[in-house]
Parts: C-alpha cells; structure tokens; sequence
C-alpha cells in the first residue's frame, strides 16, 4: 500500500507564520507535525508517502532528507499552482495511479489524538473487497459548512475488531461545505481517506467546484457512482494544526 500527503496549501489562517514556516512543520513535541502524519500512514502498511509540496515550502523535503530517519520511504510530488485539494491529490498520479491497493491520504495539517484512524481503514477497506473508506466526524450542525458532508447509513461489517461496532457507514452521497439547511447530515469527511486509484481519473477531469477549487469530495463522489465508499467514524480526536487555536489544542492533546 502507498499514502500520500498533500502538504501545499498556501496556510493563511496561520500567517505570518506561515510566510517562512509551512504549517505541516510545526512541532508537535519533538517532531514537526507531518512526521507523526507519515508515521501513521506507515504504522497502517504503507511502504511508500508521496508528499506534495509547493517550490516555496522546500524545507519540509531538507528535513526529511536530513534525521527524520523516514527518507527511504519518501518520495515526492509538486503542485505549483494552488487549485485545491483535489489538485494537490492527482500531483501523485504519476506515481499512484497504477496501484492495484486503495491509496492512504491523509491531510498534512490534520493530527488524530487517541486511537489512529489510518489502520482501522485500512482494516474495514479488507473486509469491503477493497473499497474506498473515508475517515468521519460528527461536528455540530452549525459548523457542516467548513466540511465536506456525507449521505448515508450505518452499515454491519462482520468486524473481528469490535472497535468497528456501529462505526462504519454505507455512503451514497457527499457535498462539500453545504449550508447547514442542505446538509445530509452532521458526519464530517475527517482528514483521512483510503482512496480506489480510479480516484486519479475522476480527478483528472474534475472541474472546479466549491470556492472554485478542485474538490477531492467532488471527485470521490464521482467516483461512487462506480466504486462502493465506506465510512468509518474513528474514535480517536482530530486536530487541525492549520490555524492558531487549533494548533494550541493539539499541543495540549499530544502533551497528555
Ligand atoms: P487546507 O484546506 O487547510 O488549505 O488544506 P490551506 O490552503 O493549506 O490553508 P488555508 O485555508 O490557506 O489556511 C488541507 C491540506 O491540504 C493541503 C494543505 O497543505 C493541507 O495540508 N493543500 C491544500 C494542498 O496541498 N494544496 C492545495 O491547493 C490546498
């Protein structure tokens, strides 16, 4: 199995910081945030990360080149023009697309605390003949805007885990940031995903949607339409490193 971590976004809502320091830098402990993101994705099997980066945020590509003691497992893609996720995901096509396995995504500036999501999709993906699987979260209905929000039901898989109990749902639809008046529901595309590489073909023709940037939602709703997509809402807590107040909660999370 491979992941990928987009790690190219322009981070304004943690300027002026971010002007010299991408997010994804940031330390959480003794290590910048991303390593603990790419540690995830191997401790779940992946081999190899691809991680994309912008020209401007080289540093993250010195430091795993330098002791991060993670340089054999990294490899690396470039977005130069800032279109969005979605965009930022087909930068690995070139590597990725011709996987036979789901492909792991997991946003660089999203840290789970607890229990790590990654595996347990990897794990639920096995026991759906290898579908997509999309890591969820509840989140108050006033806030479904700032999310990509799914339609769906829960959904019995023989776990042999029972963590999985009531936690994994059968998706037929999703939306990116709808109004709280047009969403489905209150389950939020959470930071992680475990993508069927037919994902990259969607995403070569995807137009631009919400925002008028590339939307990975609109391309893995694209992709339902052929492809079975799980969800799976993971008990562990996310964080969102991306902005000021977001970021001191990761530190208090980590720090216990
Ligand atoms: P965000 O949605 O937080 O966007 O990206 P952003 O542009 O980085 O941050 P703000 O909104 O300006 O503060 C989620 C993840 O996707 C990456 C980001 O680096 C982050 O890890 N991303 C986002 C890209 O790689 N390219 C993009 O065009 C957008």
């Amino acid at each position: 199995m491979k992941a990928l971590i987009p790690a190219a976004g322009h981070g304004t809502r943690f300027l002026p910081v971010t002007r010299v320091i991408p997010k994804e830098m940031l330390p959480v402990g003794a290590k910048p945030a991303i390593q603990l993101i790419a540690e995830e994705a191997l401790a779940a099997g992946a081999e190899e990360v691809v991680i994309v980066i912008s020209p401007d945020k080289d540093i993250i590509r010195r430091y795993f080149e330098g002791d991060s003691g993670l340089a054999p497992h990294i490899r690396w893609a470039c977005q130069t023009e800032q279109l969005g996720l979605g965009h930022a995901v087909l930068q690995g096509a070139d590597i990725l697309a011709g996987e036979k396995e789901p492909v792991l995504v997991l946003l660089g500036d999203a840290l789970v605390s607890g229990r790590a999501p990654s595996a347990d999709m990897v794990a639920i993906s096995r026991q759906t003949d290898g579908a997509s699987v999309v890591g969820l979260e509840e989140v108050p209905v006033e806030k479904v805007s700032r999310y990509g929000i799914v339609k769906g039901a829960p959904y019995g898989i023989a776990a042999v885990d029972h963590a999985f109990d009531g936690r994994v749902w059968k998706l037929d639809d999703m939306v990116e940031k709808p109004s709280p008046e047009s969403a489905p529901s209150r389950m939020a595309i959470a930071g992680r995903y475990l993508l069927d590489p037919a994902i990259f073909r969607f995403l070569a023709c995807q137009k631009p949607g919400h925002g008028g940037e590339i939307q990975l939602t609109d391309a893995i709703r694209n992709l339902m339409s052929q492809k079975n997509v799980y969800g799976y809402r993971y008990p562990g807590r996310r964080h969102d490193i991306g902005n000021p107040a977001g970021y001191r909660e990761t530190l208090e999370a980590f720090a216990c």
